[in-house]
């Protein structure tokens, strides 16, 4: 399907969901109040430098493409040493934003289309 909708009803805070669009893993999550506030960090510390705010259209909500930017692993949610998502192939690290802290991956995790439609529906794609 070339777009899905997403209920976030039942993504409680502090948890992920996984969803297949175009045959890809779309990692949705729901963040916490702990991990937004730890969203600013200094350009530097971050190898892929992008926008907080090109990352979330709402700093609680993170949708990307779950394939990791070095070599397409799938990641794991809420593990490694930023608690966003680990990668075990080769061991990238990547923060609740998805973005790339520590290990081989070049990128932050990609951010897809996607849009409310309501306060708790996105459509991707
Ligand atoms: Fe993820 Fe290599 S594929 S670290």
């Amino acid at each position: 399907l070339a777009k899905i909708e997403v209920s976030l009803k039942d993504i409680p805070e502090g948890r992920n969901l996984t969803v297949k669009w175009r045959g890809k893993p779309v990692f949705v999550r729901h963040r916490t109040a702990e991990e937004i506030a730890s969203d600013d960090v200094h350009p530097s510390l971050l190898r892929h430098c992008e926008d907080t705010s090109d990352r979330t259209v709402k700093p609680e909500w993170l949708v990307v493409v779950g394939i990791c930017t070095h070599l397409g692993c799938i990641p794991i949610s809420h593990a490694g040493e930023y608690g966003g998502f680990f990668c075990p192939c080769h061991g990238s690290h990547y923060d609740s934003l998805g973005r790339i802290r520590r290990g081989p991956a070049p990128l932050n995790l990609e951010v897809p289309l996607y849009e409310f439609v309501d306060e708790s529906t996105i459509v991707v794609g």
